[in-house]
């Protein structure tokens, strides 16, 4: 018997129905289409409405729904949910261990991973070892954000980039030498000013003056996280090939955060990829922080073929990024 690896062997999406397009932002903030297009390249983001009092578990559940109705997965026969989100539904109470309970996960443990936009990434590298160590066989990971909960909608900054979504993949052992090859994860607790959010944590609890002076929102210094952002992506998806000996040509897909399309073009631009072998659906999503990266193989599933070389980067709050090598385990 080979190696031990951990696989994707199935994935699941959900956006919510509602589309918030730029032209309606039009009529919110002072902005337009055109400097959101150009400077993004997003048009459209969606946003939870249909269900009243809902929270990220709902997105999740509805992507673990979607992943269920493709693959015959016996939910008791799962080991591990794990939610990875910036969102969670309420600060103490796990989100994952609801959403376990929901899709009749019982036998499996949960929690949530907080790492902003690398949430997911670092979830993968966190599933993979569960499966790699041999003692669980199958691992669910999610990411999951409702940004819209925490979006100032007067902000101009913030409120045209962000949008609600999440992703599922399962991960189960594999033999045949596919799954994660390789992650390079990095943190930089010296980006912590330039994107969060202040208040509603343990360093400034709820107020009064927090809710007046607005710091229940995210935001954002946008330059200054622009510019690490894109050279930090780069650097690791960069380090990723070069340290498992992959040129252009291995690399089937590059499988980016989706925060900005500049900051895209400029990683697969670093890895000399051709824009045919990324994936991006920013357009219509906009930035869903921990669901970018399973929406991505969400929407590109059907064209992603066994073997297939896939490199996955992300930058995100903190500062957290990486840069992970997985190889694809299966023909849709
Ligand atoms: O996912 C987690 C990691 N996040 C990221 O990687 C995001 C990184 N940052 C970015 O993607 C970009 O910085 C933004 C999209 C957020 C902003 O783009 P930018 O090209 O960096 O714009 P800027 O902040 O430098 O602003 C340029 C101008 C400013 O006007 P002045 O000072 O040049 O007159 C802004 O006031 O654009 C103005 N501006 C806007 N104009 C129209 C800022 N926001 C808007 C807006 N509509 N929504």
């Amino acid at each position: 018997m080979g190696k031990l690896s951990a696989a994707i062997t199935a994935v699941g999406g959900y956006v919510p129905k509602f589309i918030m397009t730029n032209q309606m932002l039009e009529g919110m903030v002072d902005t337009n289409d055109e400097w959101i297009t150009t400077r993004t390249g997003i048009k459209e983001r969606r946003v939870l409405k249909e269900e009243e009092g809902q929270g990220s578990s709902y997105l999740a559940i509805q992507a673990v729904k979607d992943l269920m109705k493709k693959k015959d997965v016996d939910p008791t026969e799962i080991d591990l949910v794990i939610v990875a989100t910036a969102t969670p539904d309420s600060l103490v109470a796990s989100t994952a261990a609801f959403v376990a309970s929901e899709i009749g996960a019982t036998n499996a443990f949960a929690y949530d991973l907080l790492a902003a936009c690398s949430s997911f990434l670092f979830g993968m590298s966190t599933a993979a070892s569960y499966i790699e160590s041999g003692k669980y066989k199958k691992v669910l990971l999610i990411g999951a954000d409702k940004m819209s909960s925490i979006i100032d909608y007067t902000d101009r900054t913030t409120c045209i980039i962000f949008g609600d979504g999440a992703g599922a993949v399962l991960f189960e052992p594999n033999t045949e030498g596919l799954g994660m090859q390789d992650e390079y994860l990095r943190s930089d607790g010296s980006g912590r000013p330039y994107l969060g959010m202040d208040a509603g944590g343990s360093l400034m609890p709820a107020t009064e003056e927090t809710v007046k002076n607005r710091k229940h929102f995210i935001y954002q210094e946008g330059r200054t996280v622009f510019k690490f952002a894109v050279s930090n992506m780069a650097d690791v998806a960069a380090r990723i090939m070069e340290r498992n000996g992959l040129i252009e040509k291995d690399v089937a897909w590059l499988v980016p955060h989706q925060a900005n399309k500049r900051i895209i073009d400029a990683t697969a631009n670093r890895m000399g990829l051709d824009n045919s072998k990324v994936m991006m659906n920013i357009n219509k999503y906009g930035n869903t922080t921990s669901a970018t990266l399973p929406l991505l193989l969400y929407d590109y599933e059907n064209q992603l073929k066994k073997g297939d070389n896939l490199v996955f980067a992300a930058f995100g709050g903190g500062f957290t990024w990486g840069s992970a090598y997985l190889k694809w385990a299966y023909n849709k």
